[in-house]
């Protein structure tokens, strides 16, 4: 029978933001780790994840539901638990041994097997020889392996990865990941089971018994597809290549906005949903690389990812804003353009703004809200800041910002209304504001 080392069911937490708004982050998230397994997460930015790392850690509170961690109820930080951070906060007057010593220091473990256990830990990450070293005489990847032999040395049953790759260059990032796994499939590590958040679905699909996909707002776990292929995984193999697709799918169904969406019909959104994090530019160069290189306006995820030099976490908002703006349908892990988004391709600079715009207007009622509240102010301005307020009402204050810009940055481009950096006030644009004396010229 597996067993189970920690156990999460029926997990909310909320947070107060600074006006005094409660924002629930998390909500009925059921989770369990057992014995001997590496779970993925993958979710959206903002979806809660580190949070999730967190509440495991024991490090916050929950606000419903209950932690398990070897069946006691879990209240305060669990020893048998470490957490792993995208970078570490090294003290930069201390020697790696002395970094590494700390987490025991803090358990009054004595100086001589404190010694002993960060020599060990610093071996096994592959540090040896840099015992004397001072964090700024190491490369970042090596300050990571610091972090890490920190987090390990400390002999956790539990490690609890937050992106400890991603501030990395990928080289880098994928070596230490492999050495980590090495280590795991070898039986070298204290750790029993591990958690891996990760924006990567590569990373997830090559280290993973099991993946998760995280919805947002609130955060939960949304979909799992367990993996049984060996380790080490060869990412070019058609087994390999086949799960991340089916990562891929699952992380683009089902979630907002293009839920339940049907081929070639935009989602419905409402005034304060997310917008995806997509700029422009890149959206247009992703509709130009589906017609190029024989795509004939057809291309699958993966390999659009990889066309592009883009990581998942950038290429998904790109497909799911063109897929709202119906410029592409995005389907299972597919994308393709639609006669619409075929025009804009082939359109002049002008055409394509104004298919943009005509499409915000039409799809994005958030933008169309902007444009409707300027046309009725007599000065055709507004400041930007009773929109945020209404953002804020739904979403936290640093989402409503990023969706408040994007929203600002597509208004631009679409020439549906403009911004001055300075005043931070929305206007019409200058044609239409010339002719807005109650009469807007849309
Ligand atoms: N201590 C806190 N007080 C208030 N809000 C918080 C706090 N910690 C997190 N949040 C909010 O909770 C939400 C989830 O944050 P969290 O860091 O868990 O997301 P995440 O999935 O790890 O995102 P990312 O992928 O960007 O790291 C965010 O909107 C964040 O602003
Ligand atoms: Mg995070």
């Amino acid at each position: 029978m597996t067993q189970q080392i920690v156990e999460l069911q029926g997990v909310g937490k909320s947070f107060r933001s600074a006006d005094g708004t409660a924002r629930t982050v998390l909500d009925g998230v059921d989770f369990h780790l057992a014995e001997g397994e590496i779970v993925a997460l993958l979710g959206q930015s903002g979806s809660g994840k580190s949070t999730l790392l967190r509440i495991m850690a024991g490090l916050i509170a929950v606000d419903g539901g209950s932690v398990r961690y070897r069946g006691q109820p879990l209240y305060g930080p669990a020893r048998g638990i470490a957490m792993v951070f995208q970078s570490f906060a090294l003290f930069p007057w201390l020697t790696v041994q002395q970094n590494v010593e700390l987490g025991l220091e803090a358990r009054g473990v004595e100086r001589k097997e404190r010694a002993k256990r960060a020599g060990a830990a610093i071996d096994l990450i592959g540090l040896a020889g840099f015992e004397g070293a001072l964090p700024r005489e190491l490369s970042g990847g090596m300050r990571q392996r610091v972090g890490i032999a920190r987090a390990l040395v400390v002999e956790p049953e539990v490690l609890l990865m937050d992106e400890a790759f991603s501030a990395l260059d990928v080289l880098t990032g994928e070596r230490l990941r492999d050495d980590i796994l090495q280590l795991w499939d070898d039986g070298a590590m204290p750790t029993k089971a591990m958690l891996v958040v990760s924006h990567n679905i590569e990373e997830a699909v090559l280290m993973a018994d099991r993946v998760l996909i995280f919805a947002s707002n609130p955060g939960r776990v949304r979909a799992e597809l367990p993996i049984t292929l060996p380790r080490p995984r060869d990412v070019d193999s058609l087994e390999v290549r086949a799960l991340i697709d089916e990562v891929y799918k699952l992380m683009t169904v089902g979630e907002a906005p293009t839920a339940g969406r049907s081929r070639g019909q935009p989602a419905h959104m409402h005034l304060s949903d997310r917008l995806p994090d997509a700029d422009v530019d890149r959206m247009e160069a992703l509709l130009e690389l589906l017609v190029d290189d024989g795509h004939d306006g057809r291309a699958d995820l993966p390999q659009l990812a990889e066309e592009a030099e883009l990581a998942d976490h950038e290429l998904l908002p790109l497909a799911k804003a063109l897929a709202l703006l119906g410029f592409a349908d995005l389907a299972d892990a597919d994308l393709h353009l639609t006669v619409l988004g075929r025009r804009y391709v082939e359109g002049t600079h002008t055409l394509r703004q104004q298919l943009f715009g005509q499409q915000l207007l039409a799809h994005v009622p958030l933008a169309a809200h902007i444009r409707h509240s300027l046309e009725q102010a007599p000065s055709g301005e507004l400041r930007e800041e009773p929109f945020l307020q209404l953002l804020r009402e739904s979403l936290d204050a640093a989402v409503a910002e990023r969706v408040l810009r994007t929203a600002i940055e597509w208004g631009r481009y679409g020439e549906v209304f403009e911004y001055d950096f300075h005043t931070r006030l929305i206007h019409l644009p200058v044609g239409d504001a010339l002719a807005s004396d109650g009469t807007p010229n849309s």
